[in-house]
């Protein structure tokens, strides 16, 4: 599913609540949205008003609350449904220091903002779709939560215990990123999750500033993993799915003006890590045109960990805020939010049936038996990976089979299949990532490694061959 990143722009009054249409008194901005959709921009010095248009615009209204409602409602509520889906999703808040993206992110005591409203929904639109479940549906339903900042270009876990700690963010084999070694928590309801929202804000670098008493000072993301499991006894099918949501909060851009060292250190480094953000948007905007434009996401340990929700796998939206104090400001969100709409993702499900699954692990098998080719020579340690490549194959044949009269079993005997789907996978991966063929440089290592495998392996064959006098005698 490509889509463009939805872009939805929020503007506050400067006094925090007030008049319908914002107009900034002082400092002659007029911001003025007529139609939900778009917004003009203009200032007495200026001669032409700019005019953009987005998604969604939102001014504030007398009441904060309908604001806080609303936002949630009209924009962020379908990704609710995306991530029960099984597709990933990703909300940030961008805009200068001061426009309200925090207050729009967390809200406050008595006007909760987009990530506990999202939290809550998340289970309780599950338990609304699942109500009605037959006897013989089943759906497991994991949801684990981890919350970090990025302060400094330093990725540190705010729910873990204890002293401060600082993670690594490292790369998948399919080329999506991840943060290393962070403290995830799981969360049956939402009382749980909610306390990890608390505490992870609690933790969260933040200072007061000339332009905003409670400053954030560092990038913070919650990220919600969900995992679902839905097995139906009668037909004896399995649908797994797995998705992600990081809810994101940005430093604002700020002019480097007075302040210590420290407070300089840390402008310098939103700045820098904000500026990287903006270039990478805008080459993934102009995409289209420079077929595959070398994108310098690890630039920034921002974007190296947004890089599959900017260009990837994800459902995205970006909510710029603006606080209309400034001419230039005001227009320099104006004009990074219009950018930002012309940025696509492809969102792909993260869901795997039974038989999906087995299709994966065939093409894994497939890749194993062309490494083996490709190396056939004088290895004395050949054949016995040839054996065990045949080993596997049977297997998966038993399986299949097995696959076939999937109608007539029972849900034990579909509990047993999948652990042999486990175990098959462990054995694939293991042979695969074992046997490292751009180290295993001499014929002595390779006969080495061999003996490592078949004594795994031995292990392993004798739960097939269990299996195969169970199932296939
Ligand atoms: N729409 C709004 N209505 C009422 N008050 C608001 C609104 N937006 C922000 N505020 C208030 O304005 C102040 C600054 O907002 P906030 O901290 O959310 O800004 P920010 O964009 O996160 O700034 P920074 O980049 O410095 O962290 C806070 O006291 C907040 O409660
Ligand atoms: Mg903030």
């Amino acid at each position: 599913m490509s889509d463009r990143i939805k872009v939805a722009v929020r503007v506050r009054s400067p006094q925090g609540n007030g008049p319908i249409v914002c107009r900034a008194s002082s400092d002659t901005v007029s911001l003025i949205n007529d139609d939900k959709k778009s917004f003009r921009i203009s200032s007495p010095q200026k001669k032409a008003a700019k005019e953009f248009t987005y998604d969604y615009c939102f001014s504030p209204t007398n009441s904060i609350a309908q604001d806080q409602a609303e936002i949630y409602e009209k924009l962020i509520r379908g990704y609710v449904l995306h991530t029960l889906e099984g597709y990933n999703s990703c909300i940030l808040a961008y805009g200068q220091t001061g426009s309200g993206k925090t207050f729009t992110m967390m809200g406050d005591q008595n006007h909760e903002g987009v990530v506990p409203r999202f939290c809550r929904e998340l289970f309780e639109v599950f338990h609304i779709c699942h109500q009605d479940d037959s006897n013989e549906l089943t759906t497991e339903f994991q949801v684990k939560c981890s919350s970090f900042e990025i302060y400094n270009e330093q990725v540190i876990d705010l729910l873990s215990s204890g002293s401060q700690k600082r993670c690594k963010i490292r790369e998948r084999a399919d080329k999506s990123t991840f943060v290393e070694g962070l403290e995830e928590v799981d969360v049956a309801n939402v009382d749980e999750i909610i306390e990890c929202i608390h505490r992870g804000n609690e933790n969260r670098t933040v200072r007061s500033t000339h332009m905003n008493q409670e400053s954030s000072r560092s990038h913070a993301v919650f990220h919600i993993s969900v995992y679902q499991k839905e097995t139906d006894s009668k037909t004896g099918t399995v649908v797994e799915c797995r998705s992600t949501c990081k809810l994101v909060d940005l430093a604002g851009s700020e002019r480097l003006g007075s302040g210590d060292t420290k407070m300089k250190h840390e402008g310098t480094s939103i700045n820098k890590s904000l500026s990287t953000l903006g270039r990478v948007i805008s080459l993934l905007a102009e995409a289209d045109r420079h077929k595959s434009p070398l994108v310098p996401y690890r630039e920034s340990a921002l974007t190296w960990i947004l890089k599959e929700n900017l260009g990837g796998n994800s459902n995205t939206c970006l909510i710029a805020c603006v606080s209309p104090e400034n001419y230039h400001e005001s227009l320099s969100t104006l004009r990074y939010a219009s950018l930002t709409k012309r940025v696509r993702t492809s969102a792909t499900l993260n869901s795997l049936s039974h038989i999906e699954q087995m299709e994966d692990l065939k093409s894994k098998l497939r890749e194993l038996q062309k490494m083996v080719n490709d190396k056939k020579s004088t290895n004395p340690g050949q054949h016995i990976l040839e054996k065990r490549v045949e080993d596997i194959q049977r297997t998966n044949f038993f399986l299949e089979q097995r696959m076939a009269k999937e109608a007539q079993i029972s849900a034990q005997v579909l509990q047993t299949a999948q652990q042999e789907r486990d175990a098959l996978a462990w054995i694939t991966l293991h042979i695969i990532e074992s046997f490292d063929w751009g180290q295993a440089e001499s014929n002595h290592e390779i006969c080495n490694r061999s003996s490592q495998l078949q004594k795994a392996f031995e292990e392993d064959l004798s739960f097939f061959d269990d299996a195969f006098q169970k199932y296939c005698a």
